[in-house]
């Protein structure tokens, strides 16, 4: 195999640009991760809310966190951006006591799901009028699943396509705490709730059949929200004086990590070291599962940052075996599936994914998506309605590939480029810079 080339034919829409990549001879290398996107997004929304000044160091790159610092500074925050462009840092003045000021125009989530929904539950408890919208593959995805539990609560939010869709029209007002069962385990319902919640008249308790990530809960805490979690239930009081700001480096994103953790495992001639790697034990499922599939994988250095737990991770070739995957490790290794399938692709016998039907409303349908496009590159795999099958074991070869405008679909097909045979060219592959703008760039680094 000679050296791996990453072409890239187009200079203009960053959603326009194509990608070629050839098999490497060796990956080997380390990788500096961007700061995790799930726990900047809280971190830039509770320090907004919060009473004083924050510096968030490794606030993570991608467009999806730079639509809510839009949105907030559109609310009347005060953040400056400084550092390189990979690992910015944002210096957050909180609105504390004075609060958030209404937008004077449509405030845009553009690609990002997070930024809807936190920010839908947080303005259905501020005093004044919201609209806030989306790109085309942001407005097709489920919205009543966060405007229902809100009306729960007395929120008048409406969405359209009969409160389906966004964009969403929010006429903010005093809220009450309510008890409520999560029906899906997504955090990103169970934040938007613990937002609206911390202006409530009232407690606010949840209860989730299956956990979902954390950090909102971590983060709450340590800016002195009174908030205690039992089990599996969440119990929160509103805010009598405001969130008491706090300064912190986010850790590297577990979710970019997993397209070189996947790409060590099943590159016959690897040996990748990722520094710096978020280690929250509701984000680990890719660990648990390579890991099982027979991964050689170390974890070293393990250690704390922001309330969170972090470590260096080392992985090289392996020789890997077919799992079944689902129930409750579902929602720690959802953003993962898609590159996981190219292990599944590679390993010895048959993966099985199921419970996995939130796969079908993210930026993408992931199982459709991956299904057609894995097909292309030779994968003999079926879809289920909640997952897929994958007969592992055969070689795949390199065509052209589309990423469906999903940033975890370009840098899965990026993965299995690395060891399919031939060339594989990827469509609209610039869209990773929705979380991952260095994507291609670490990627070329590490492949020889
Ligand atoms: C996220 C939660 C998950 C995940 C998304 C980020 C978050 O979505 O897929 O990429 O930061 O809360 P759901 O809450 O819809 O499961």
């Amino acid at each position: 195999m000679g050296k791996t080339i990453i072409k890239n034919y187009s200079r203009f829409s960053a959603k326009a640009g194509t990608k070629t990549i050839k098999p490497c001879h060796r990956l080997k290398g380390e990788v500096v991760l961007p700061g995790d996107k799930s726990i900047s997004h809280r971190a830039i929304i509770l320090n907004s809310l919060a009473k004083g000044e924050a510096r968030i160091d490794n606030f993570a790159p991608g467009q999806d966190c730079l639509a809510t610092v839009k949105c907030l500074r559109a609310l009347g925050v005060k953040i400056g951006k400084k550092g390189s462009q990979d690992s910015p840092t944002l210096l957050v003045s909180g609105a504390g006591e004075e609060g958030l000021k209404e937008a004077s125009n449509v405030l845009d989530a553009q690609d990002s799901g997070t930024t809807m929904r936190l920010l839908g539950g947080l303005l259905a408890s501020q005093p004044f009028l919201s609209v806030i919208t989306g790109d085309a593959s942001l407005r097709n995805r489920p919205m009543g699943r966060l405007i229902e539990p809100l009306r729960l609560m007395g929120a008048e939010i409406w969405g359209r396509g009969r409160d389906a869709f966004a964009p969403l029209v929010i006429k903010g007002k005093e809220l009450r705490g309510m008890d409520f069962t999560l029906p899906v385990p997504s955090a990103q319902i169970k934040s938007a709730i613990l937002l609206a919640g911390l202006f409530a008249r009232g407690d606010t308790v949840l209860h989730q059949p299956i956990p979902s990530r954390d950090h909102t809960e971590r983060m709450l805490k340590r800016m002195g929200a009174s908030l205690e979690s039992q089990g599996n239930s969440i119990s929160l009081q509103p805010l009598s004086s405001p969130l008491i700001s706090c300064s912190l480096r986010i850790p590297g994103d577990i979710s970019s990590a997993a397209y070189f953790l996947v790409a060590g495992a099943v590159h016959p001639n690897a040996r990748i070291v990722i520094r710096g790697c978020g280690i929250n034990p509701t984000r680990t499922g890719i660990i648990d599962i390579l890991l099982a599939m027979g991964a050689r994988l170390k974890i070293d250095n393990e250690r704390w940052e922001a309330g969170e737990p972090l470590a260096d991770i080392v992985v090289e070739s392996s020789e890997l075996k077919g799992v079944e995957v689902g129930g409750d490790i579902i929602p720690r290794l959802i953003d993962e599936i898609p590159v996981l399938a190219i292990a599944g692709c590679v390993a010895r016998g048959k993966t099985v994914i199921r419970n996995a039907g939130e796969l079908r409303v993210k930026e993408s349908d992931r199982i459709a998506t991956v299904v057609s496009e894995f097909s292309r590159l030779g994968a003999i795999i079926e879809p289920l309605p909640d997952g897929m099958v994958i007969y592992g074991g055969r070689a795949l070869s390199g065509t052209e590939v589309d990423s469906h405008l999903d940033h975890r679909l370009a840098m899965s097909l990026a993965v299995a480029g690395l060891v399919a045979q031939g060339e594989t060219t990827i469509k609209h592959a610039q869209v990773a810079r929705v979380s991952y703008p260095a994507f291609w760039q670490t990627l070329q680094q590490v492949a020889h």
